[in-house]
């Protein structure tokens, strides 16, 4: 049997489990999202979230074993994330991990969640080749990194304000459609045009993001124009996160020989990003990954991913670490004397 790492995650409002062979094969991948209890709040409220991490979090650990067929003793260690995100959540996924470690004799590997972004990366079809640039663009985050190797990255650019996820998500509220808003934002956005010319901000101003005045921006637009087409609202929103995507891509991709491109986190489902990002890899002819929706957004399979390098460096982590609502990803790996 193939060296496994169950991987568990609940920083959010989903509670995963998965199994990830050293080879990054996603053995089984279990994912309970909790957006329909969360959706007539518009928001995720966190002490609900904790609350559905204890009920669930056990049976989806439990079915993500069955579905790879193993049992604790299988295991090569268990993976978890330790932050950022909500620490009711976090706490969950942290002590029921370490409960299992324990109870199991394996090692315990806390994770970081951007990390495990970053790693998902890896688990698409298409392969990895590094040096890859990776744009993680996702509800909480967005970030452009460039990994050497799995594991191995720094960080190149990162949001100031608001991810672009966030910034769906408000508009969307703006708009009154609901939460999350991205996928219903890009429904209207297909019906619609790009007329209303918002801002790009930062759009050629090194690698940090910034999306907050963009959101302030359509707010001030929909007061001033009361009779807006929401269509064209947002067309114009979604090209111009898109527009400022794709320019800092490709202003990244300047910067170093990158041999492939990745693109994970919620947004990475955009349609209007994917033709763009379609486009741009005709242009430049880079390789370019798209993990499966499944793995781009909030899943363990990524958890587990990041996982392997950190367990082949330095083992598991010391059984006291704890959950870290604000753990911040490192600006560059922490393998740093791991080469690609
Ligand atoms: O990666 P993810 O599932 O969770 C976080 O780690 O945050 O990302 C969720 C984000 C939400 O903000 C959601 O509105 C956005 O991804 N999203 C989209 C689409 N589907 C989800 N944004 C734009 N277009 C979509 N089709
Ligand atoms: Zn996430």
């Amino acid at each position: 049997m193939k060296n496994l790492i169950l991987g568990v995650e609940t920083s959010c409002d989903e509670t995963a489990a998965a199994v990830v062979s050293e080879d990054l094969e996603v053995v089984s991948n279990v994912v309970s999202s909790q957006m329909a209890i969360h959706e007539r709040y518009g928001g995720v409220v966190p002490e609900i979230a904790s609350r559905v991490h204890v009920s669930e979090v056990i049976p989806v650990v439990s079915k993500a074993m069955a579905e790879a067929g193993v049992s604790g003793r299988d295991l090569t260690a268990v993976a978890v994330t330790r932050g950022p995100g909500l620490i009711g959540s976090l706490l969950v996924g942290v002590s029921t991990a370490k409960a299992l470690a324990l109870a199991w004799k394996k090692p315990v590997v806390g994770v970081n969640h951007l990390e495990g972004h970053l790693a998902s990366a890896s688990l698409g079809q298409d392969k990895v080749e590094y040096p890859c640039l990776v744009l993680l663009v996702s509800g909480g985050h967005s970030l452009l990194a460039q990994m050497s190797a799995p594991g191995v990255y720094a960080v190149l650019g990162s949001t100031r304000d608001d991810s672009a996820g966030e910034a769906y998500d408000k508009v969307a509220r703006l708009l009154g459609l609901g939460y999350p808003g991205g996928p219903a934002v890009d429904r209207l956005a297909v019906s619609g045009s790009d007329v209303l010319n918002f801002p790009r901000p930062m759009i050629h101003d090194g690698l940090d993001f910034s999306f907050s005045g963009l959101k302030s921006a359509v707010a001030y637009y929909l007061r001033r124009e009361p009779a807006y087409v929401r269509e064209d609202v947002a067309a114009s929103f979604a090209a111009a996160v898109v527009d400022v995507l794709l320019a800092k891509l490709e202003a990244a991709l300047g910067r170093a020989d990158f041999r492939s491109v990745a693109v994970v986190g919620g947004v990475a489902a955009s349609p209007v990003l994917r033709e763009r990002l379609a486009a741009m890899n005709r242009r430049r002819g880079v390789k370019l990954c798209l993990p499966p929706l499944k793995l781009a957004t909030d899943n363990a399979a990524m958890i587990a991913a990041a996982a392997w390098p950190r367990f082949r460096e330095v083992g598991g982590d010391d059984l006291g670490f704890g959950a870290d609502a604000g753990l911040k990803l490192p600006e560059a790996a922490l393998l740093q004397s791991r080469r690609p």
